[in-house]
């Protein structure tokens, strides 16, 4: 499997499980299986609820010789009411006793907003905190202090533009490794790839697949469904892939780290042999031309009317 270089030698492997969406019952058997099958990444978050059960297939996959812990890559990330700094470290504590492991490999800023302590998503305006009020650069210094003290080896961030990423290295002690984001055919953000490559920040592509799975109200009428666009089904065809293979391999092909989510052992592993794909300039070159700058994940449950997120100023553009 490829890897992702960090500057201390680490290596993530290229193509990891993802488990947003992959409810309780469910991902205990999809993280078990992906293991099994070769997975050596899986992409975590306390906001997805379902960390304690994931602990428990590495649990027993560990006790079983499956894997070893050192053998595996493994994210997770900070929620939204976590900002305040004396936050920061409890919240991962909590995220490596359920997950049952020592330290994590990487560890995000889920999002680039602030809720109020202890809110899992805001229900009224009255639940959010402005960035300005909590900004990232007083969260940061907690996440640096998470390495210092062994607790992550790297940190990083999660749905940040070029322009909040920017801003961050200017006062980072420990520059973010790594800024998890929504990336595929219809979503390339060419411009965020070009700064990240110079800035040794690595990308990881969320939603690979176009997140078919999300919940009714982060959908609008009418989306394109990327599993389908006949483009993508055609250049699958000429590789005798699946659409979905092609997704994935497209975004290894573009250096950038890919957490498809299934929990059916069959499109574990079918997502899995996806890496073994080769796709050729040509290949890579018509899909450059699917780009729409379409987000699934837009974010407007942060913009509610009354909220300091909008739109523009969650993605700054
Ligand atoms: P399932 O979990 O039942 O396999 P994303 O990674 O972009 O969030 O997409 C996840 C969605 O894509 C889920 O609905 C998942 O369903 C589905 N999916 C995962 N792998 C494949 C595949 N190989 N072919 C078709 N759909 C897939």
């Amino acid at each position: 499997m490829k890897t992702l270089q960090f500057a201390n030698g680490d290596q993530m492997p290229i193509l990891g499980l993802g488990t947003w969406k992959s409810e309780p019952g469910d991902v205990y058997q999809a993280v078990k299986e992906a293991l099994r099958l070769g997975y050596r990444h899986i992409d975590c978050a306390p906001m997805y609820g379902n960390e304690a059960e994931i602990g428990q297939a590495l649990a027993e996959s560990f006790k079983d010789g499956l894997v070893s812990r050192d053998q595996l890559w493994i994210t997770s990330k900070l929620w939204n009411s976590f900002h305040a700094p004396e936050d920061v470290q409890p919240v991962l504590e909590k995220t490596l006793a359920d997950l049952q492991i020592d330290s994590l490999d990487l560890f995000l800023i889920h999002w680039p907003v602030v809720l109020k302590k202890g809110v899992l998503l805001p229900e009224s305006i009255n639940d959010f905190v402005a960035l300005d009020d909590l900004p990232i650069s007083e969260t940061w210094p907690a996440m640096e202090a998470l390495v210092d003290k062994g607790l992550c080896s790297h940190i990083g961030v999660s749905n940040f533009s070029v322009a909040k990423l920017r801003a961050l290295l200017k006062t980072a002690r420990l520059m973010p490794e790594m800024n998890q984001i929504e990336l595929h055919p219809y979503l390339q953000q060419p411009s965020m790839l070009e700064f990240c490559q110079s800035n040794n920040i690595h990308l990881t592509a969320f939603a690979p697949l176009g997140s078919g799975d999300r919940p009714a109200r982060l959908k609008v009428e009418n989306e394109p469904i990327l599993l389908e666009e006949p483009a993508i089904i055609k250049i699958a065809e000429r590789h005798n892939a699946t659409p979905a293979q092609l997704l994935i391999s497209w975004a290894i092909h573009r250096q950038t780290a890919v957490i498809p989510k299934s929990i059916n052992p069959e499109r574990i592993k079918q997502n899995f042999r996806a890496a073994e794909l080769s796709l050729s300039q040509e290949d890579m070159q018509e899909m450059a031309g699917f780009d729409r700058h379409r987000r699934y994940i837009s974010g407007t449950f942060w913009a509610q009317e009354g909220s300091p997120y909008t739109i523009a100023n969650l993605w700054d553009e």
